[in-house]
C-alpha cells in the first residue's frame, strides 16, 4: 500500500515535471525572434494595401507579439510539439492584390522542426533571392495552392527531403509541368493539380 503511494506521488511529481517542461517553457526564442521577421515582413511590404482598399489580414497576426514571456506555441496559426514549432498556417494574409507577391522564403529557415507549411491564397508569384527555398529537412506537407506560381518554382523545392505532400492546385502552371523529372525526385502521394 504505502510501496503504492509512493510510486504514485512520484509518478505525479515525474509528470509535473515534464509538463513545465513542455508546455510552460514556451517556444524556443530563435523561433519566436523568427515569427516576429515573418509578421514585420508582411507588415512592412504589405499593409498598405488596405489603404487601397485590398484585402489584408494581418489581425490573424495580432497574437504574434514581440514579448519575450509570450510563449510563441499559442500564438494563432501555430502549432508546437515539444515546444518547437511543427506547423506554420499562413495562408489568406494577403488577398485579391494586383501586384505580385515575392515572398522571402529565408524567413522560414529557423524551424527546423517544421512538419506543415501552409502558404495557400496569398498571391504568391515566387521567391526573392536566389537561394531557394531553404533545406527544411522535416518538412513534409506544404500547400502553396491559390497563389500565382509557375512551375519554375519546382526546382526550388528540391531540398525538401522528407516532402510527401505538395499542393500547387490553383496557379498557374503551365505544359512544362513535368520537366525532364524533376517532380519525380519528390515522393509525392498526393498532388493536387487543376489549371
Ligand atoms: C530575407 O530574410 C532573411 C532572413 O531573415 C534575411 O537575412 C534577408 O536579408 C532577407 N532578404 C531580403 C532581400 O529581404
Ligand atoms: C491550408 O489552408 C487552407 C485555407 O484555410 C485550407 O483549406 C487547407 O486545407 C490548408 N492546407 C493544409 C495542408 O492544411
Ligand atoms: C515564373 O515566375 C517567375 C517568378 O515570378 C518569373 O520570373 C518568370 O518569368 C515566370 N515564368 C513564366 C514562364 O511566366
Amino acid at each position: 500500500m504505502k510501496l503504492g503511494l509512493i510510486i504514485s506521488s512520484l509518478l505525479y511529481f515525474v509528470t509535473l515535471m515534464l509538463m513545465q517542461n513542455q508546455g510552460c517553457k514556451g517556444c524556443l526564442e530563435k523561433e519566436r525572434i523568427g515569427l516576429l521577421e515573418i509578421k514585420h515582413y508582411i507588415v512592412e511590404g504589405y499593409s498598405y494595401l488596405s489603404t487601397k482598399g485590398y484585402s489584408y489580414n494581418i489581425k490573424e497576426l495580432d497574437s504574434w507579439v514581440d514579448d519575450r514571456d509570450s510563449n510563441c506555441c499559442v500564438w494563432n496559426r501555430v502549432k508546437c510539439f515539444s515546444g518547437q514549432i511543427v506547423e506554420l498556417s499562413i495562408y489568406s494574409l494577403i488577398n485579391d492584390f494586383p501586384d505580385p507577391i515575392m515572398l522571402n522564403v529565408s524567413l522560414f529557415r529557423p524551424f527546423e522542426e517544421l512538419r506543415l507549411l501552409n502558404l495557400s491564397s496569398n498571391h504568391i508569384q515566387g521567391w526573392i533571392g536566389n537561394e531557394g527555398f531553404p533545406g527544411l529537412k522535416k518538412l513534409e506537407t506544404l500547400d502553396l495552392s491559390t497563389n500565382y506560381l509557375n512551375s519554375s518554382i519546382l526546382s526550388s523545392l528540391n531540398g525538401l527531403m522528407a516532402l510527401t505532400t505538395l499542393n500547387l492546385g490553383y496557379n498557374i502552371l503551365d505544359d512544362n509541368f513535368f520537366p525532364q523529372g524533376t517532380i519525380y525526385s519528390y515522393n509525392l502521394f498526393i498532388f493536387q493539380y487543376k489549371r
